[in-house]
């Protein structure tokens, strides 16, 4: 049962890359639920189109698009092919990213690169086609999926955390300088979010379980999908109308658990 009015985004459409899978299918069946047309898009067609029938199959319309988010013609065909569609785009979710733990000295210059190609240029991509595309004359609403990286060093992810600390940057500026057409753009990053690619691949990097004995967070669990769906769907909807420029932490604590330690009851 959600906490949101089930018609919170009613009217709207929703562009959620990386929608196939993880995090971002969660926020894509969220939005969905609460009443937008939703589009998902990624690489692979047959993730693709397994997900948009699964959120049909729950009575969520949406459209199925593949593309690399790292190129920018593909990227400007799927906002035509939203457009060509639904007719508008009011909410664009920059979700898609890739991972893998790996020391800074191991890392390969071409997986620095893809790294960085998909998380930081790839946001920029869409934002930009989705900007002159429809939001420019229209205004709308943009959530860039971040990790909650700007304080610490952390280890095996430079190239994640040199990403998401530019799409951080970015989501700044795209308030500032697309605020006055009426677009808000904010930003929400994850802390460890259970049962995703992202948590798996970290997680065997690291041995198994990453906070041996202690809770996985300081809220004593791990976060869910939907902990993450639910603050985008916020972000997107109205009672967020002046909420933008922003990065929001969801993730238990666990960015601001500076000792991490286990505390005796
Ligand atoms: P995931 O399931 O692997 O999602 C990544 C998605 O991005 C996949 O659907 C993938 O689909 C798509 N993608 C990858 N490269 C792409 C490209 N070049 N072009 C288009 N789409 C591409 O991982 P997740 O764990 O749910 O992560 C989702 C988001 O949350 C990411 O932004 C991640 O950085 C962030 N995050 C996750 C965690 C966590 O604990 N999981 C923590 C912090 C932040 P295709 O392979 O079909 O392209
Ligand atoms: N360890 C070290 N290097 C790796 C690697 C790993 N586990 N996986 C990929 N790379 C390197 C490749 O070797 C290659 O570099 P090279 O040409 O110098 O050999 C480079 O990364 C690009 O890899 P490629 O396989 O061509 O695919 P891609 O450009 O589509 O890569 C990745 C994208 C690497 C991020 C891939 O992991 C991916 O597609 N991930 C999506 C899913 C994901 O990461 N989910 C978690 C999101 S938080």
């Amino acid at each position: 049962m959600s906490c949101f009015r089930p018609d919170v985004l009613a009217g709207r459409v929703a562009l959620v890359t990386g929608g196939g899978t993880g995090i971002g299918f969660e926020i894509a069946r969220c939005l969905g639920e609460h009443g937008a047309k939703v589009a998902i898009a990624s690489r692979r067609r047959e993730v693709i189109d397994a997900a948009a029938r699964a959120l049909e199959s729950e009575g969520i319309a949406c459209l199925g698009l593949t593309c690399d988010v790292r190129e920018p013609a593909q990227v400007e065909a799927v906002v035509a092919g939203v457009l060509e569609r639904w007719g508008r785009l009011d909410v664009v979710v920059n979700n898609a990213a890739g991972n893998f733990p790996a020391p800074m000295s191991g890392i390969s210059y071409n997986g620095f690169k893809a790294v960085v190609g998909i998380d930081l240029l790839g946001t920029y991509n869409v934002s930009k086609a989705a900007y002159h595309a429809w939001l420019a004359a229209h205004g709308g609403c943009i959530v860039n999926i971040s990790a909650p990286f700007d304080h610490q060093g952390v280890a095996l992810q430079a190239h994640v955390a040199a990403a998401k600390m530019g799409v951080d940057a970015l989501t700044r500026t795209q308030a500032v300088e697309w605020g006055p057409k009426g677009i808000r753009a904010n930003a929400v990053a994850p802390g460890p979010i259970a049962d995703t690619e992202g948590m798996a691949r970290v997680s065997a990097a690291l041995g198994g379980e990453a906070r041996g004995a202690r809770p996985p967070t300081p809220v004593g669990r791990l976060g869910t999908g939907r902990d993450v769906a639910n603050a985008v769907l916020w972000l997107a909807s109205d009672a967020a109308s002046f909420v933008s420029g922003q990065v929001f932490s969801v993730c238990g604590a666990s960015s601001v658990d500076g000792l991490k330690i286990a505390l005796p009851d």
